[in-house]
C-alpha cells in the first residue's frame, strides 16, 4: 500500500499510504489491484461515488458540445443549473453565484453582509472552519495559528462558544453585519448544534437587521439527507454557500442568496472567471438529478441511521452529526483508528478533533457497506491501537 509524492508538489499535505488510480461506486482501486471502501469521499465531495455512468456522460457531453464559455454570455447549461439549484435550496434562496470553491463562495457572502449592512463585524462560532482564504480564514476558528497569517483581518470577528445562547444575544449588536454559522461543523468532527441554538441564530439577526449566513459547504446537497442543514434546523438563511458535494468530483461552489439581497448588488460587484463553466454546470444539474431520481435523500437518512445503530463497537464509544457527516468518538487516537481501518481496506478520515474519526461517504452507500464497517471495528477490538 505504498505511495510516494514527487518532490515537485509542496509537501503541505501528510500523504496516506495508498494511491487510487480508479473508483467504481463507493470503492476505490490502489496500485496493487486492491479494493478499498471509501467513508471519507475525498474530503465529502463524491456524493455519486466514483465512475457515475450519468455524471461521467453528462460532463463528457458537455466537453464535446461547448467546453467553455464566460459569465459574459448566456450559457443554457447554467441557466439550467441555477434553476436546479434555487429549486432544489430552501425557498426564498432565488438567486445563485456560481464560484469555483467553498472558500470562494464564503468570501463573496461576507462581502455581501459587510456592504448590504455597512456594518463591520461578523460573528462566527468557535471550532468552526470556513476556508484558507483571507475573509474565510478570518471567521475560522484559531486560524491565525495556522495558515491564516495576513497581519491583520479584514473586518472585526467576534467568536462565540458552540450552544451558548446567552454569548450570541451579547455578541450580536448595531454593528454587527451578520452571523455565519455550519449548520453541522465538518472539519470540527461533525459536531451538531441544538436546535434552539440554531434557531436563535435566525432571531438574533432578526432582532438586530443582521445577515445570517449558513456555511454549507460539507453540509449542503443532501449530505445530511435533508436537501441543505437549513432544512434539516428549519433555519431560514438570508445568504447560503455550498460545494463539494454540488458537482460530485468537479470543482465548482455556488452562493445561494434572497432576491432582497440579490437587488443590492450592483453589475460588476461580483466576478469569476471560471465559477458557472458548462462543464461544472452539467455536473451539478446531473448531480441534483440524481440526487432526486435515485431518492438518495432517504437512503441517506437509512443508512445513516444504520451506521448509528451498528457501529458504535471496537474503538468507537459514540457518535455525532447527521446523515453522513457523521464524528465516530474514538478511545485512542482516531487518526490510529483510520490508519488500522485503512490496513484492514476502509478509508475515513480524521478531524481538528483528535478523538473523532470522520465519515462523508458517498450517498450511494448501501447496508452491506455498514455491515464491513462494524464487522471491521470489531475486529479492531483485539488491536493494540494508541
Ligand atoms: C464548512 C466549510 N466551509 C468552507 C470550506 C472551504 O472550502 P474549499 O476548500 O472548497 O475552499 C470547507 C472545506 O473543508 C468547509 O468544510
Amino acid at each position: 500500500m505504498m505511495s510516494q509524492g514527487t518532490a515537485n508538489l509542496s509537501e503541505v499535505y501528510p500523504l496516506l499510504p495508498f494511491e487510487p488510480v480508479a473508483g467504481q461506486g463507493v470503492h476505490l482501486k490502489d496500485q496493487s489491484g486492491r479494493w478499498i471502501l471509501d467513508l471519507y469521499g475525498g474530503h465529502a465531495v463524491a456524493s455519486l461515488g466514483y465512475g457515475h455512468p450519468r455524471l461521467t456522460k453528462a460532463i463528457n457531453k458537455q466537453a464535446e458540445r461547448l467546453l467553455f464559455q464566460s459569465n459574459l454570455v448566456t450559457v443554457r447549461i447554467r441557466n439550467e443549473a441555477a434553476d436546479k439549484l434555487a429549486a432544489f435550496a430552501p425557498e426564498g434562496l432565488t438567486r445563485v453565484f456560481f464560484v469555483n470553491s467553498g472558500s470562494e463562495a464564503n468570501e463573496n457572502a461576507l462581502r455581501i453582509a459587510l456592504q448590504a449592512t455597512s456594518r463591520s463585524t461578523i460573528v462566527a462560532v468557535e471550532h468552526a472552519f470556513h476556508g484558507r482564504t483571507a475573509a474565510a480564514a478570518a471567521v475560522t476558528w484559531g486560524a491565525e495559528n495556522r495558515w491564516y497569517g495576513f497581519p491583520q483581518t479584514p473586518f472585526n470577528v467576534k467568536f462565540v462558544p458552540r450552544n451558548d445562547i446567552a454569548a450570541l444575544r451579547a455578541a450580536v449588536d448595531d454593528d454587527t453585519a451578520g452571523i455565519i454559522i455550519e449548520p453541522v461543523q465538518g472539519v470540527a468532527g461533525a459536531f451538531d448544534f441544538s436546535l434552539e441554538f440554531m434557531k436563535a441564530t435566525r432571531d438574533v439577526c432578526d432582532q438586530n437587521k443582521a445577515i445570517l449566513i449558513l456555511d454549507e459547504v460539507q453540509t449542503g446537497v443532501g449530505r445530511l439527507g435533508t436537501p441543505f442543514g437549513a432544512d434539516l434546523y428549519g433555519v431560514q438563511p438570508d445568504l447560503l454557500t455550498t460545494a463539494k458535494a454540488l458537482g460530485g468530483g468537479f470543482p465548482c461552489a455556488a452562493l445561494l442568496m434572497t432576491d432582497a439581497l440579490a437587488a443590492d448588488i450592483g453589475a460588476g460587484s461580483m466576478g469569476s472567471t471560471f465559477g458557472g463553466g458548462p462543464l461544472a454546470c452539467a455536473a451539478i444539474k446531473t448531480v441534483l438529478e440524481v440526487i432526486e431520481e435515485d431518492n438518495l435523500l432517504l437512503q441517506v437518512q437509512e443508512i445513516s441511521a444504520q451506521i448509528k445503530k451498528k457501529c458504535v463497537c471496537g474503538p468507537i464509544t459514540s457518535m455525532q452529526g447527521a446523515g453522513f457527516l457523521i464524528g465516530l468518538k474514538t478511545v485512542p487516537r482516531a487518526a490510529s483508528v483510520r490508519d488500522a481501518l485503512l490496513q484492514k481496506g476502509i478509508l475515513t478520515g480524521t478531524s481538528a478533533d483528535p478523538h473523532v474519526l470522520r465519515l462523508l461517504p458517498p450517498f450511494i452507500l448501501e447496508e452491506s457497506h455498514v455491515e464491513y464497517l462494524a464487522q471491521t471495528l470489531e475486529e479492531l477490538n483485539s488491536e493494540p491501537l494508541q
